[in-house]
């Protein structure tokens, strides 16, 4: 931060600190505002926040309560209260004595009562009832106080001339005690008083000059700006951030991908959150009673809890997982379920999405990938999350090849900005070979996904007679290393200040 020299003050704020200099070192905004030429009086309440931030004046809001004539007491102020208008009228009679009613010339009736009990209150007159009637009768202070004002009679004077000022509350009392006399507001007061700080400043001097706190176009283009002072910006100053709107880390990132996907060439297919076994699983070649199934803890459906598969696929997959059909392969010697087949689960891989492709275009050559959703029994935990996003894809043509494979999953890495990536074999029911990809980070190998060639059991039935290269791959998990998260848990809490601080890669 700059020091609180001169040169950081705005013209309004050295205005505001040379009238506080004129008013004693304390003031209203309203008696600041009167004494500068501001525009208005949040000009001055502006400056001075400023000038508080800075050190220089303190500032102080209280409540006031001020008042000004209500109907009838503007009506008094000219007509006069009742009870002066009732001792002028004793005051010219003879006697300095009248009979009560005549009061009826000089009052209005409801008036009457009002100028008895105030000429009571004041002693100004006194009540004799005597054989031919009742009288009011001067009194010494009566007759002292006409031709001298009373304490109430100045104060409606004095607001007829200052409305809307403040006043003492006792002062005001018995004003207020008459009825539409008097009316009363309550006003926010703000009082702005110099610092020692202030003070300080403004013993060194404060000039007033033209400067520029803004340069524009038309300014640089006529040259107005030379010779102007121009002020010195403060770039250290707090400033509240201002967040946009912008889509959340993971959606980004899914973007991303999908970006790089078909700068590559691939072309988008979606699937269902649905499934039946049959095609999740069974059509994958992973046997029914495999650990396999297990592996991957399925979630299924109740209801439905089954659903109806083709025919014809349905009873050649059951042969090959049996005796291997016409693939040549020997099967997984067991007896196929059609029941199993049929249940219905959430999907627990992306793969479901591929073979489905495969399934209804088996003539190559085809490149297509997927970003969806799957479903998996896991317990929630900082790597782990039950639904999470799979990039899956497959290449699809003549002569495809594991280096051919091991290039594209490279290249999609290296595009994501992963250069150091390694495979190790691994075991999938579906592929073969198969393969583990890993990545490094902060000097660290990381699982990312699987991979491989499937296997003639699978790509066979399908009518699939090239080799189809296939890869799934975490979303999250990339996410987590994009991200530096230690908690994959962290892209589904809705924690604002990561999301406000998170730079969109
Ligand atoms: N489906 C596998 C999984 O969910 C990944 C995979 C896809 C492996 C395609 C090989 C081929 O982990």
């Amino acid at each position: 931060m700059l020091d609180n020299s001169e040169e950081e003050l705005s013209i309004n704020e050295k205005k505001v600190l040379l009238a506080l200099k004129k008013l004693n070192g304390k003031a209203s905004v309203k008696e600041i505002y009167k004494l500068g030429d501001f525009k208005d009086e949040n000009e001055v309440v502006n400056a001075a926040s400023w000038l508080r931030f800075k050190g220089l004046v303190g500032i102080n809001e209280r409540i006031k309560t001020i008042y000004h004539l209500g109907k009838e007491g503007k009506r008094i102020l000219k007509d006069g209260f009742p009870e002066r208008r009732a001792l002028e009228y004793i005051m010219k009679n003879r006697n300095k004595r009248i009979k009560l009613e005549s009061l009826e010339k000089v009052l209005k009736n409801y008036e009457i009562p009002i100028a008895i009990g105030w000429l009571k209150k004041r002693d100004w007159a006194t009540i004799k009832k005597e054989k031919d009637g009742t009288f009011l009768e001067i009194t010494d202070s009566g007759k002292k106080y006409s031709n001298k004002e009373t304490e109430d009679e100045k104060t409606l004077r004095l607001l007829e001339k200052n409305p809307y000022i403040e006043m003492d509350k006792n002062k005001i009392k018995s004003l207020k005690s008459r009825k539409d006399f008097i009316e009363e507001k309550e006003n926010m007061l703000i009082e702005v008083h110099l610092t020692d700080k202030g003070n300080n400043l403004l013993k060194r001097g404060l000039k007033i000059e033209e400067e520029i706190s803004q340069i524009t176009s038309r300014m640089i283009k006529s040259g107005s700006w030379k010779g102007k002072k121009i002020r010195a910006y403060d770039v250290d100053v707090f400033a509240p951030a201002i967040y946009g709107g912008k889509p959340h880390p993971l959606v980004h990132l899914r973007e991303l991908v999908r970006e790089i996907f078909i700068s590559m060439g691939f072309e988008e297919v979606r699937g269902n959150y649905v499934e039946s076994a049959f095609w999740n699983m069974d059509i994958l070649f992973i046997p029914q009673d495999h650990p396999a199934r297990d592996m991957q803890d399925t979630l299924y459906c109740k209801k439905p809890s089954n659903i109806g598969v083709d025919k014809n696929i349905l009873d050649t997959i059951k042969n090959v997982h049996e005796n291997g059909g016409k693939t040549g392969s020997k099967g997984w010697n067991y007896r196929f379920s059609k029941r199993e087949a049929r249940r219905v689960l959430l999907r627990t891989h992306t793969t479901v999405n591929t073979i489905r492709y495969l399934y209804k275009n088996p003539k190559p050559p085809a490149k297509v990938f997927s970003i969806e959703k799957v479903f998996r029994r896991e317990n929630l935990d900082s790597t782990h999350l039950p639904e999470f996003y799979q990039i899956e894809g497959i290449v699809h043509e003549d002569g495809a090849n594991f280096r051919q494979l091991i290039g594209i999953l490279k290249e999609f890495y290296k595009k994501m900005g992963f250069h150091k990536i390694r495979f190790r074999p691994a075991y999938f029911p579906y592929t073969e070979p198969s393969m583990e990809i890993e990545v490094m980070w902060n000097g660290k190998w990381m699982e990312l996904g699987g991979s491989g060639i499937f296997r003639p059991e699978v790509t066979l039935p399908v009518g699939v007679k090239n080799p189809v290269l296939a890869w799934g791959l975490g979303l999250e998990r990339l996410a987590m290393l994009k991200f530096g998260l230690k908690d994959i848990r962290k892209l589904y809490i809705t924690d604002l200040d990561w999301l406000r601080n998170t730079p969109l890669i």
